[in-house]
């Protein structure tokens, strides 16, 4: 998938800072989100991800920075703005519903109109078209607590964009749900975005739901932004050791970039326990001859072979292989080093063979430590 991120910035988060006593929970964090677009904010607990969306709702101010949506500046303590969060005309869902009980389906719905002063023909208009997009025209006349919860949190999203916000946020909407229910609605809740257009910031700490919603990943560890890229540039080109790690499964090795090539080509020394191997690999930006580096390599981008063919590989011991149908899932030990590799259900596999594996040098990378 194309990336977007080259459209004019829609939101704009420049060098945002919350301190929370001693702790500077976001720490100088800047990204833009072209209109219409689907970011994620993703990283690990306590990162500073409901911090970020807070500042950008107003529940919070900030202590540097500015956040601009739509050409409008909503923060910026330099100048001495703060818009009031009912200003800002954003949406928010977030983990609990946080629907009414006493109210109908509809009449949850229809509240933020009605407190907008909407005409009534109009309200049920727009109500009913929202909640045939969520899928609630069925169960529109049930109180929200006769609901499901996967059909509450439909109740809450169709609330949020039925008053076409300027942004919407999400935080974490659907970690209440099973896990069928979840990846159903992931699936679902970036459709609906998608035909509504608003612009959507998303936070979560699950990579495969950042994986399949978003045009954008922005990875965040201890306040600060990791990488930022397309879910395919986030999983294939990881800036670091850290972004290789909390996405998806890789293979990380420290070593040292002995010689740089043209287009970012190079090569990496790694050694293990008296085992040493050189390898063709890419650099990610800014690691030059010399640098310590890791070596990052997805599983399913390594070869198990019996022969060494021609090509410079690593040898090593099979010391598990698991016929999984459509793969082999293989742990080949090389040093002290255990490499966890896929490999194509052709290849036959015994513990204790002997095998070469073979890495590709597209997918094997130099990453900054
Ligand atoms: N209201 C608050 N008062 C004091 N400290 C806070 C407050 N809110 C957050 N923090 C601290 O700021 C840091 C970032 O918290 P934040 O809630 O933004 O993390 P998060 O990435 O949303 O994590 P999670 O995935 O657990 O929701 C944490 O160290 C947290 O303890
Ligand atoms: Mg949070």
């Amino acid at each position: 998938m194309a990336s977007k991120s080259t459209a004019a910035p829609y939101v704009e988060v420049q060098g945002l800072v919350k301190w929370f006593g001693s702790d500077r929970a976001v720490d100088d964090v800047s990204f833009t989100v072209p209109k219409g677009n689907f970011v994620t904010l993703l990283g690990p607990s306590g990162c500073g991800k409901t911090t970020t969306l807070m500042s950008i709702a107003g529940l919070h101010s900030i202590d540097a920075g500015h956040i601009r949506v739509g050409g409008m500046v909503y923060t910026a303590p330099k100048n001495g703005v703060f818009m009031p969060p009912e200003k800002r005309d954003i949406g928010m869902v977030f983990q609990s519903y946080a629907i009414w009980p006493h109210m109908t389906v509809t009449q949850n719905v229809a509240y933020p109109l009605e407190m907008r002063n909407v005409p009534r023909a109009e309200i049920e208009t727009r109500v009913a078209d929202v909640l045939r997009l969520v899928g609630l025209s069925e169960v529109a006349a049930k109180l929200a607590t006769q609901l499901s919860g996967g059909q509450q949190q439909r109740a809450a999203l169709a609330r949020a964009i039925v008053p076409r916000p300027r942004l919407l946020l999400f935080d974490e909407p659907l970690s209440n749900l099973d896990l069928k229910l979840r990846e159903q609605m992931r699936v679902e809740l970036k459709r609906i975005q998608n035909e509504v257009g608003i612009t959507s910031i998303y936070v979560t700490h699950d990579q495969s739901k950042a994986l399949v919603m978003s045009d954008e990943i922005i990875v965040m560890s201890k306040g600060r932004i990791q990488q930022k890229g397309d879910p395919h540039e986030i999983y294939s080109r990881p800036a670091n050791a850290y972004v290789s790690n909390f996405i998806g499964v890789a293979n990380l090795l420290k070593g040292r970039v002995i010689a740089v090539g043209e287009a970012g080509r190079g090569e990496i020394e790694i050694a293990q326990n008296g085992r040493q191997a050189q390898l063709p690999c890419r650099l990610a930006d800014g690691i030059g001859k010399g640098d310590e580096a890791v070596l990052s390599v997805r599983p399913e981008n390594v070869q198990v072979r019996h022969d060494n063919g021609s090509g410079r590989c690593v040898e090593g011991e099979v010391l598990q292989a698991i016929f999984l149908g459509n793969c082999v899932d293989c742990r080949v030990r090389w040093g002290d080093f255990e490499w966890k590799v896929l490999t194509h259900p052709r290849v036959h596999l015994n513990k204790g063979d002997k095998v070469y594996l073979h890495l590709d040098p597209d997918h094997t990378l130099a990453v900054q430590p």
